[in-house]
C-alpha cells in the first residue's frame, strides 16, 4: 500500500456538477492530488436508464484506473445510485459514492424522523437514498422529489431570482408540507441552490450536502487503508472531459470555487 500513498484520488461525474465534490475534497483533504473525469459528451445521466448509466460508469472507472488513481469517488448521484452497488466489488481500489454518506448523515440529523430527498429523475426512481436511510433506521419516513429543471438552471447561473424561486416552490412544496426537518441535496448541482432552498424551506430544516459528507467518507477510507498521502508537495489537479472543454472551463469556477487552469479532452470510449 505504501506505493499507493502519493497516487491521486480519481473522481468522475456525468459532467461539470461533480466539481462540487472536488471542492469538498480539496477542503477536507487539502494535500491530496485529484484526477477529475467529466463525461460532458454524454451528460445528462439523470434521465438515462440503469443499464446505460452502469455502462458509462464502467468506462469512466476504467479510464481513471489507467490514470493510476488510488481510489475512485463517484461524484454523480445518479451513477452512485445505479452503478456503485453493481460495480464496487469488481475493482482493486476502493470506490466511494455520494448516496450512502448523505443518507447516513441525514438519518443522524433528523429528530422527527422525516427526511426529504431531491435529485434527478433516475436517482429518485432508483430509491437508493431511501434504502440507505432505512439501513440506519427503518422507521424514518422519506419523501422524495425529482427536480429535473434544477440542473440546467444552475448551469445557466440562475441560482436566485423570480424563475429560480418559482421552481424551488413548485418542486419543494409537497416536501415542505410533509414537515421534514432534514433535506438531502441529492444531486451534484443542488449545493449551488442552497440559499434559495433554505429561504423557501426555512432555517429550521437541515440541508444535507452529500458532497461534503462523501469527502469525509473518503478521508475515512484513506485513513482506514493507510493511503492518505504523506507528500509535502503542492497537490496536482487534472481535469478531463469527453466534449470540447471550453464550456467546462468557462462555468467550472462556479462549481469549484476557483479557476480551472487546464482541461483536456479525451476521445469517446475514453
Ligand atoms: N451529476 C448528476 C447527478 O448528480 C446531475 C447531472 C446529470 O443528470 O447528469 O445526479
Amino acid at each position: 500500500m505504501k506505493s499507493m500513498l502519493k497516487r491521486p484520488i480519481g473522481v468522475f461525474d456525468s459532467g461539470i456538477g461533480g466539481l462540487t465534490v472536488v471542492k469538498a475534497l480539496t477542503e477536507t483533504l487539502p494535500t491530496e492530488s485529484i484526477v477529475y473525469f467529466g463525461d460532458t459528451a454524454r451528460v445528462p445521466y439523470g434521465t438515462k436508464s440503469k443499464s446505460t448509466v452502469i455502462k458509462f460508469s464502467l468506462e469512466n472507472i476504467e479510464f481513471l484506473l489507467r490514470c493510476g488513481v488510488k481510489c475512485i469517488v463517484i461524484a454523480c448521484n445518479t451513477a452512485s445510485a445505479w452503478a456503485l452497488p453493481e460495480l464496487s466489488e469488481y475493482f482493486r481500489v476502493p470506490i466511494i459514492g455520494v448516496i450512502r454518506p448523505g443518507a447516513h448523515a441525514a438519518a443522524q440529523y433528523t429528530k422527527n424522523k422525516r427526511i426529504g430527498v431531491i435529485g434527478t429523475k433516475s436517482t429518485v426512481f432508483s430509491g437508493a437514498y431511501e434504502d440507505a436511510v432505512k439501513e440506519v433506521d427503518a422507521s424514518i419516513k422519506v419523501y422524495s422529489q425529482s427536480c429535473p429543471l434544477f440542473v440546467p438552471l444552475v448551469e445557466e447561473g440562475m441560482v436566485r431570482g423570480a424563475i429560480c424561486n418559482q421552481l424551488v416552490e413548485d418542486y419543494l412544496k409537497k416536501i415542505k408540507r410533509s414537515q421534514v426537518d432534514t433535506l438531502i441535496l441529492g444531486c451534484t448541482h443542488y449545493p449551488l441552490l442552497t440559499n434559495s432552498i433554505r429561504a423557501y424551506m426555512g432555517k429550521k430544516v437541515k440541508l444535507v450536502d452529500s458532497a461534503k459528507q462523501a469527502a469525509r467518507d473518503v478521508r475515512g477510507v484513506l485513513m482506514g487503508t493507510q493511503m492518505l498521502t504523506d507528500s509535502k508537495a503542492k497537490p496536482k489537479y487534472k481535469f478531463y472531459v469527453t466534449d470540447e472543454p471550453q464550456h467546462f472551463h468557462n462555468i467550472g469556477k462556479r462549481f469549484l470555487g476557483r479557476v480551472i487552469e487546464h482541461v483536456d479532452k479525451v476521445n469517446g470510449q475514453h
